[in-house]
């Protein structure tokens, strides 16, 4: 459910936007600005299958990013098949459960204090640890990964703007996401799996599901602390 705040107007007076509050909900929106403020992390999802139909609508939604050049380097792997997510999960598991770093990084999760940096904690090794419960494992690829650049920050430019329409269109249908980067650690495997050829780069993995849990508000730093105005350093209210 979306509330406005009453007017909030600073120094800058019509520069300020109304601000926007989001309260929890499992449902979907199309309300652009309820959907933005309240895509949160989603780790834990129901077992319920997604319909075909509402995962092409989100990922046509991707689709209606701007690319560099409009080249359009993407592909997207939707992998609902049960062998194939298990196969996926243990990868993951094999490939954490080895790692020291992992190990003392998770340890302690279950007595940090701060309930929210604990739930977070506990949600992301709950994650590692049986990713197979999402029922959709999508793999967003940087296909013919030249757009705009083949190397460095700018090679992934052209496909984490059709991620973030991903996860928002995802969030309208009432369905949770999170992007992660675990690709990474068994990439060679993954490849293997879903026959992803040479010209085509795994560049995230997001599980899908419908949430066993809340969207719901995020903390983020106040807006004021990171604009400025005309040059860099000019942070009234910051
Ligand atoms: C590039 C990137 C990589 C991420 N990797 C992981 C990950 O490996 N595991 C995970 O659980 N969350 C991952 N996340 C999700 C972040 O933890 C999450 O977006 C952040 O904590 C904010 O959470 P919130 O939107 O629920 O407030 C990643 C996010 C981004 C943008």
């Amino acid at each position: 459910m979306l509330r406005s705040l009453s007017k909030h107007l600073s120094d800058r007076g019509p520069h300020m936007a109304e601000r926007v509050q989001v309260e929890r909900s499992q449902d979907g929106t199309d309300n652009l600005f309820e959907a933005i403020y309240s895509q949160r992390a989603i780790r834990r999802f129901k077992p319920d299958p997604v319909p075909d139909e509402v995962l092409l609508a989100i990922l046509e939604a991707a689709t209606k990013a701007p690319s560099g050049s409009n080249t359009q380097a993407w592909a997207f792997l939707i992998v609902q098949d049960a062998e194939k997510r298990a196969a996926m999960a243990g990868f993951l598991r094999s490939a954490f459960e080895g790692d020291a770093e992992f190990q003392e990084r998770f340890a302690k999760v279950d007595e940090i204090e701060d309930p929210s940096q604990r739930r977070m904690l506990q949600g992301a090794r709950g994650l590692l640890l049986a990713l197979d419960k999402a029922p959709v494992l999508l793999v967003p690829c940087l296909h013919h990964a030249e757009s705009p650049a083949p190397q460095g920050l700018l090679a992934g430019s052209s496909i984490y703007g059709a991620i973030q329409n991903l996860q928002l269109a995802a969030r309208a249908h009432g369905l949770g996401t999170v992007l992660t980067t675990f690709q990474r650690s068994f990439e060679v495997e993954l490849r293997d799996l879903l026959g992803i050829p040479d010209e085509a780069r795994p560049v995230a993995l997001i599980p899908l599901g419908y949430p066993d849990g809340w969207f719901g508000p995020t903390n983020r730093n106040p807006i004021e602390s990171v604009v400025h105005w005309d040059a860099w350093g000019n942070q009234p209210g910051g």
